[in-house]
């Protein structure tokens, strides 16, 4: 969707931070469904038991709430926790909703929530993701995300192949939460750079990257699958890295889907369709945290961030604690 004109102008514009688009209320209550179920995948990935064995997915047995995915009968058909970044997640079916599901799970919220601002993680790497699109900065991506991705790769992609051989007609799903989402967004790309069609559902997913990668992703819809890019009200965690540390400009992909309402059940009335330009302030980007990150953070699931169609890191019971101390739960990055 981009022309050369259209990016040229947002470059431009950026310091100066391009006007918000217009913000639509397009969401119609299947999708807002939809949605929903997406948020209980991503928040699945959270259950101990979804990213350590494989067989009927289950969240309220660990004080989790994922019931469309309990009803629908998903099965998890690959849990992992793959390479040196220790990523968890699962592939899953669905022959209800005819879906291959794989889902990473996020940073748990105790273990180590300024991963994403900190050290090493905070830098950028060229990356292969783009192809020939990188003209402009050579695809470069968060580090921490892309190892990560590459770690999950090599059990995702040939476990979701051959269930997409064995299952021509389910579609398959990308999600995750908080650091998951960014992780399960670039793993997305790659599925699609290898020829699948995919749909990426995240949940208040911090920025992957910088222009040329925002911008593929975005191209990549709705040819190779659907982006939908969900974050809730003032959850400070999209708004990271900011636009300008390290000297690079990180970005996010549009279009955004933002929960327009702090507290209470959503509503399609509540969901803005937040359609942007690269450095926007539009839509969650233009609101103030009434947490600082850490606060945010450790607010326990009740503030923004853990507040997506419902407390989405509900599983918790059988998590190791703490976390950090055991090789068996993981962060995303
Ligand atoms: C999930 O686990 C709980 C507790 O073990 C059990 O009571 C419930 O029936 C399970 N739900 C499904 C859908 O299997």
């Amino acid at each position: 969707m981009w022309t050369s004109l259209a990016y040229a102008a947002a470059l431009l514009a950026a310091g100066s931070h391009a006007a918000p688009l217009e913000q639509r209320t397009t969401m119609t209550s299947s999708q807002l469904s939809t949605f929903t179920m997406f948020s209980q995948y991503a928040g699945a990935a959270y259950c101990y038991d979804n990213v350590h064995k494989n067989g009927k997915m289950n969240c309220s047995s660990e004080g989790g709430s994922c019931p469309l995915v309990e009803s629908a009968g998903a099965t998890v058909i690959h849990a992992f926790q793959a390479g040196s970044s220790k990523t968890l997640g699962y592939v899953a079916t669905d022959s209800k909703n005819k879906l291959i599901v794989v889902a990473i799970q996020g940073t748990q919220i105790w273990s180590n929530p300024i991963d994403i601002i900190t050290d090493a993680d905070l830098l950028q790497v060229k990356s292969d993701l783009c192809g020939s699109a990188n003209s402009h900065d050579g695809c470069l991506v968060h580090k921490g995300f892309y190892g990560s991705m590459k770690d999950a790769a090599t059990v995702v992609v040939p476990t979701v192949q051959a269930a997409a051989k064995e299952n021509p007609s389910y579609r398959v799903v990308v999600t995750g939460h908080s650091l998951g989402g960014a992780v399960s967004a670039l793993l997305g790309t790659t599925l699609r750079n290898l020829g699948m069609t995919v749909d990426m559902y995240t949940f208040g997913q911090p920025k992957l990257g910088n222009a040329d990668i925002s911008n593929y992703i975005q191209s990549q819809s709705p040819s190779k699958g659907n982006n939908y890019r969900v974050t809730h009200f003032n959850d400070v965690v999209p708004q990271l890295p900011e636009h300008t540390w390290g000297n690079n400009a990180w970005d996010h992909y549009y279009p955004e889907f933002w929960i327009n309402k702090d507290q209470g059940t959503v509503s399609t009335s509540d969901m803005k369709v937040v359609d942007a330009t690269l450095f926007s302030k539009a839509g969650n980007e233009g609101t103030n945290s009434a947490f600082s990150l850490v606060g945010e953070l450790f607010e326990g699931g009740v503030a923004a961030h853990g507040l997506y169609f419902g407390k989405i890191s509900g599983c918790s019971s059988k998590a190791p604690f703490p976390p950090s101390a055991a090789s068996s739960s993981g962060k995303a990055s």
